[in-house]
């Protein structure tokens, strides 16, 4: 066909993931390396290992990548990869190993801004007209934006202090969530959202709201996560719970604290659109918002969105789980965007362009 074919690298973090699309927005193949149960035995990303983990992974997920799309290295048109931000080291395997395919099969090579990545891709799936809000949670990133173009961005609010998952991540490991073996594989967040859903008396916990007086779009869970950490310690002296035991209402304390976080991202994207209505930074017959990153995969606080943003006029979307969660495809798609402007596509670039922030 007449379609360009484009081959994404991602490595920002702890995932080395790769895709092959072309310019209609077809998955030709894609490949994943997740660190994920790695790390998890650290209780955080390592970046030592991470580092390690991709210089082992980035050859083969490539060569996966092009395989399952029955293409070889010669039929690709351009390679995106990340650049920013993220951690160094990370980004540098992706970036050493995309610069060395370009110069050795003279390539053009596209820099991708990670979460610029997460927040166009949504548009592979939908017809979605800029602008659009976008709200990235994960365990990394807690933001709300305002997509004007593919590369016109304008930040609306950010955490003040942890990114989402992180807390969901930290508070499932305190409350010892892996000692129950369906919970024992999966992230944090996710044990979370299946623990939540065997509660039986939710209003036992509350949370105060965070941020309530300030009429900003900003986040901050840290103050979450103290008040859990206090209730369960109160519950784990008052059971007596010792060593791998867990409290008895951990499920209720999981929806409860579940409950918290989605106000709490609800409230600050409620802000966000009073925000552009205010100065009328969206098009009143396009309002459209749009959930990515890792914790968009939780389906109680992806309906909490959506309550919002139809109380709001707002369509809300969200790119299909695996997309959700860092991975190949939307650095390619990102690429995609970037080829049909012309937006800079380059025969090499600089290690200095790529950066942490
Ligand atoms: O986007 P992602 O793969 O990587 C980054 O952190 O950038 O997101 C992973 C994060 C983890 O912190 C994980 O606990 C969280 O997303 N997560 C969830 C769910 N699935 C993944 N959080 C809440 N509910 C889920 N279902
Ligand atoms: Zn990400």
């Amino acid at each position: 066909s007449s379609h360009s074919v484009i081959l994404g690298i991602e490595t920002s973090c702890d995932d080395t993931g790769c895709a092959v699309i072309n310019t209609a927005g077809s998955i030709l193949g894609e490949s994943l390396y997740s660190q994920t149960i790695v790390h998890t035995r650290y209780g955080g990303v390592n970046p030592v290992v991470a580092h390690e983990l991709h210089r082992n992974n980035i050859d083969s997920a490539v060569t996966d990548a092009l395989r399952n799309a029955g293409k070889d290295i010669k039929d690709i048109d351009a390679i995106a990869v990340a650049t920013r931000p993220g951690l160094l080291l990370s980004l540098q395997v992706g970036v050493k190993y995309a610069r060395y395919l370009c110069k050795m099969h003279k390539k053009p090579l596209i820099p991708i801004h990670h979460m610029e990545a997460h927040a166009l891709v949504a548009r592979m799936y939908h017809k979605l007209q800029f602008p659009y809000i976008v709200l990235l949670i994960s365990g990394g990133h807690c933001l709300l934006a305002l997509v004007k173009d593919v590369n016109n961005f304008e930040l609306l609010g950010k955490s003040l202090d942890n990114a989402p998952g992180e807390i969901f991540d930290k508070v499932a490991r305190r409350m010892k969530l892996r000692n129950i073996p369906e919970y024992s594989k999966i992230c944090g967040g996710r044990a979370i959202e299946l623990a939540a859903q065997k509660c039986v008396n939710l209003n036992q916990f509350e949370f105060p709201l965070p941020l309530t007086k300030h009429r900003d779009c900003n986040f901050s869970f840290s103050g979450l996560k103290d008040s859990l950490i206090r209730k369960l310690e109160e519950r784990e002296k008052k059971h007596n719970v010792m060593g791998d035991e867990l409290i008895p209402e951990v499920h209720d304390l999981c929806a409860a604290f579940q409950l918290a976080v989605a106000e709490h991202i609800a409230h600050r994207t409620h802000r966000a659109m009073l925000y552009c209505e205010k100065y009328k930074l969206t098009d009143p017959d396009n309002r459209v918002i749009v959930v990515s990153g890792g914790v968009a995969c939780n389906n109680f606080i992806f309906k909490s969105i959506e309550h919002v943003g139809s109380e709001m006029g707002y369509q809300t979307y969200r790119p299909p789980h695996n997309v959700c969660t860092d991975n190949g495809v939307m650095i390619a798609w990102n690429g995609v965007e970037k080829l049909r402007k012309q937006i800079d596509i380059r025969t090499d670039f600089s290690l200095k362009e790529v950066q942490p922030e």
